[in-house]
C-alpha cells in the first residue's frame, strides 16, 4: 500500500533527526520519515525540498496533532519552583527564561506547505486533525497514517479516515500517541496489542515499540502486522542527529532502564532514566501541560550538556536500545528487513 520494497517504516523522530535519516531509509528501501513537530514553516520547505532532490522513493511527512493549552502562570510557578534548586546550583536566573510552546500541532499553514510537495505518505501522533485537513491530504493521493495505543484508538482512527494503524506498544521510545485515554495504564505491550488491533479494524496494522532486529521484524509480521515501524534502533546512525549525551547513553548500560516521564515537554514520553527523573519523579504533578514544560526546562539541560552531562536532557529510547548501532541507516534499514 505505501508502495516500499521492504516493511520496514523509520519512525518520525522529532529533535534527533531531519531529512538525512528520512532520504537513507527510502533509498535503502523502507519508508524514511521527516518529523515537523519541531520545525518551523520555513525548514520544514527546506528538508521537503532536499528530500524532494535526493530520492524518487516513497516517504513520510509526519505531525503531532495536540489542541494546544491554554498556559496557566500558577502552574509555570509552581514547576519553576521545583526546578529552582537546579537553576541554582547552575546560576541560571530564572526570570530569563522564555515560557515556549516547544512544540507546534497540525496547522492550515502546513497543509499549505505540504500541498506543494504532495508526499505520498503523511503521518500524525496524538489523534487526527480537523476532517477537512485529513480529506485535502487525501486528495492528492496520500496514504494517512496514525498512532493508536489502544484497540478503542484504533476503531477511532479507522472510522475517521486513516489508511493504516500504527499500533505502538508501552515498548516504544519517545511520547505516547494516546489521545482518548490519559489513563497510562491502559497501553499494552505490543505483543498484546498488535493482534487485537488487526482482529479489530480493516485497514493494515503497522506494528512499533521495542523492535531492534530482524527478529523483532518477524515477530512483529506473524503477529498480522503488515510492516514494523522502528525509531530507536536509528539513533545513532549518523544521518540522525542524536546528541553527544544521548549517544553516551544510548550506548551506555543506562539504556537498559527506561520509563514514561512528563517533565521535559509536559507529556508521557519514554526515555533512558536521568538524574532529573530520579530526583523530581518521572511523572511530576507539578508540571505544565504538553508541550508548554520544555521552556523552563532548556536552560538546564543546555548548560549540563555544555558540561557533558544528560542530567536535563531527554534521552528518548524505547525499551530495547540492542539494535542501535554507529552504521549508516541504510545497514540498519536492510538488516531489519534480512530473512535467515
Ligand atoms: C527519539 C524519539 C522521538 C520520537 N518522535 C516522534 C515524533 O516526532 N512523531 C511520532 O509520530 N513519533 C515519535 N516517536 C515515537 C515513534 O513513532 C515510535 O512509536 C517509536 O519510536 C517505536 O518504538 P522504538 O523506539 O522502540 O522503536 C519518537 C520516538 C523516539 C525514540
Amino acid at each position: 500500500m505505501l508502495g516500499t520494497e521492504l516493511p520496514i517504516i523509520q519512525a518520525p523522530m522529532a529533535g534527533v533527526q531531519v531529512s538525512a535519516l528520512a532520504i537513507a531509509v527510502s533509498n535503502a528501501g523502507g519508508l524514511g520519515a521527516l518529523p515537523c513537530a519541531m520545525l518551523t514553516a520555513e525548514a520544514m520547505r527546506k528538508e521537503l525540498e532536499a528530500i524532494r532532490a535526493a530520492t524518487r522513493k516513497p516517504y513520510n511527512v509526519n505531525f503531532f496533532c495536540h489542541t494546544p493549552p491554554t498556559p496557566s502562570a500558577e502552574r509555570e510557578s509552581a514547576w519553576r519552583a521545583a526546578l529552582a534548586p537546579y537553576y541554582r546550583e547552575y546560576g541560571i536566573d530564572p526570570a530569563g527564561i522564555p515560557a515556549g510552546p516547544g512544540r507546534s500541532p497540525f496547522s492550515a499553514e502546513a497543509v499549505e506547505i505540504l500541498e506543494a510537495f504532495k508526499p505520498p505518505v503523511v503521518s500524525f501522533h496524538f489523534g487526527l486533525p480537523a476532517s477537512e485537513h485529513v480529506a485535502r491530504i487525501k486528495r492528492w493521493g496520500a496514504k494517512v497514517l496514525a498512532s493508536a495505543t489502544t484497540v478503542e484508538e484504533a476503531r477511532w482512527l479507522e472510522a475517521h479516515g486513516a489508511d493504516a494503524i500504527i499500533a505502538q506498544g508501552i515498548e516504544a521510545g519517545g511520547h505516547r500517541g494516546h489521545f482518548l485515554s490519559h489513563d497510562l495504564t491502559v497501553q499494552p505491550g505490543i505483543f498484546a496489542l498488535v493482534p487485537q488491533i488487526v482482529r479489530a479494524v480493516n485497514v493494515p496494522v503497522i506494528a512499533a515499540g521495542g523492535i531492534a532486529d530482524a527478529a523483532g521484524v518477524r515477530a512483529a509480521l506473524a503477529l498480522g502486522a503488515a510492516a514494523a515501524q522502528v525509531g530507536t534502533a536509528f539513533l545513532l546512525c549518523p544521518e540522525a542527529t542524536t546528541g553527544k549525551v544521548h549517544r553516551a547513553a544510548l550506548k551506555s548500560e543506562a539504556a537498559r532502564h527506561t520509563v514514561l516521564t512528563n517533565v521535559f515537554t509536559g507529556r508521557p514520553a519514554r526515555g533512558i532514566v536521568n538524574r532529573v527523573i530520579r530526583e523530581l519523579g518521572a511523572l511530576n504533578g507539578a508540571v505544565p501541560e504538553f508541550p508548554l514544560a520544555t521552556g523552563a526546562i532548556a536552560p538546564l539541560r543546555a548548560k549540563a550538556e555544555a558540561q557533558g552531562s544528560g542530567d536535563f536532557s531527554p534521552l528518548w529510547s524505547g525499551q530495547n536500545a540492542t539494535g542501535c548501532r554507529e552504521v549508516p541507516a541504510a545497514e540498519i534499514t536492510r538488516s531489519l528487513a534480512s530473512v535467515r
